[in-house]
């Protein structure tokens, strides 16, 4: 310990950017395609529509917009930037990773970086690792990327799936936070038990790529809704109270909870749970859909222009992924 009986260094959020693609897909147009209804997909999902990328943009492209426009926010130049971390499960290739490629595309010259791959957890994953480079000293400023162009692994013909996932990217940087402030703590853990119920099964070092993994559709995204469902909604709320108990600490403490967005029933049963009202749950489902990676930093910017985040406020992130993964993370914002 460098600095006995003193608060330890901690990483803050200093910025927050996101980019969604302009295309807006309704649930009007899916049920043109599927067998489904925008009334379905309301009551069950709470997802009125989500973004689509265009012809050319990938997962790196739309995270190096996302960067750029957190980059311009703050003023900072390429070779202010010293690590950059992507979550994402949609690279744009297998490798090189696209933190490479975000940092060539916007000539981050001083920067190191690597992708993170915990699905709908990567952000807040990449959140806790970024933070201990700052906390550590070892780096002013990282920057941490939740990404995901989930319209390139989502299966058109199924409806269980087609209908919750969108793309999109968000991104925020770190730095030193001021004494008392910052991100205080976290709850992560990993169930591989849970392996076969959310997954693409081919592509990899498994079932590499072969013209019958292809015929098979096992290059799409896989999911067991009703497992994930009951696992997302006692983990998110298991890891909150995790960190609630570790700091003394009631849910009346929180002025908000940041879920990661797969299901606005999820989000109301974690609120219901955790006695917390819907207005200090934050949503921006109906908009985006699951857009895995990106869905933490893209409901972080939704409160923050509602005006729902202040200084001062203690603000839980609450993630669940496939693997599965998951876990909370316990912010004083500052
Ligand atoms: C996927 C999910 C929305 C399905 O909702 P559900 O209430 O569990 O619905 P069910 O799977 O029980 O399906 C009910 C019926 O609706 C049907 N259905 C499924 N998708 C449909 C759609 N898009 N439109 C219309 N009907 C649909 C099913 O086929 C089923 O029909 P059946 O009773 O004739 O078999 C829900 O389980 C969910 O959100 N799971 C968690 C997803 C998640 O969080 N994923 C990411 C985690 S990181």
């Amino acid at each position: 310990m460098a600095n006995p009986g003193s608060e330890p260094l901690r990483a803050a959020i200093t910025a927050v950017a996101m980019y969604v693609p302009e295309r807006v897909l309704t649930n009007a147009e899916l049920a043109r395609k599927l067998d489904t209804s925008d009334e379905w997909i309301v009551t069950r999902t709470g997802i009125r529509e989500r973004r689509i990328g265009g012809p050319g943009e990938t997962t790196s492209t739309m995270g190096t917009e996302a960067v750029r426009r957190l980059m311009s926010q703050r003023g900072l130049r390429p070779d202010d930037i010293d690590a950059l971390i992507v979550a994402t499960v949609t690279p744009d290739m297998l490798f090189p990773a696209t933190a490479c490629l975000i940092q060539d595309q916007l000539g981050l010259t001083q920067a190191w970086g690597f992708d993170l791959s915990a699905a709908c957890s990567g952000f807040l994953y990449a959140l806790t690792t970024g933070a201990q480079l700052v906390a550590t000293g070892a780096h002013r400023r990282v920057v941490v990327v939740g990404a995901d162009l989930m319209s390139s692994i989502i299966d058109p013909l199924d409806r269980t799936t087609a209908v919750l996932f969108g793309d999109g990217a968000g991104a925020v940087l770190l730095e030193a936070a001021e004494s008392g402030y910052g991100i205080m703590d976290f709850h992560h853990r990993v169930d591989g038990s849970g392996r076969n119920d959310l997954l693409m099964p081919a592509g990899g070092s498994l079932l590499p790529p072969s013209t019958a993994t292809v015929a098979a559709r096992q290059h799409f995204l896989k999911q067991n809704g009703k497992v994930v469902f009951k696992f997302a909604v006692s983990q998110m709320v298991g890891s909150v109270q995790v960190l609630l108990a570790r700091h003394g600490l009631t849910a009346a403490d929180i002025a908000l909870v940041v879920p990661h967005q797969a299901n606005q029933r999820i989000l109301d049963a974690v609120g219901q749970r955790l006695g917390l009202p819907s207005e200090r749950v934050a949503s921006v489902l109906a908009c985006y859909g699951n857009t895995t990676g990106a869905t933490l930093p893209l409901a972080l910017d939704g409160a923050l222009t509602a005006g729902k985040i202040k200084r001062g406020d203690l603000v839980v992130f609450a993630a669940v992924g496939a693997g599965f993964t998951a876990g909370a993370t316990l912010v004083r914002w500052a």
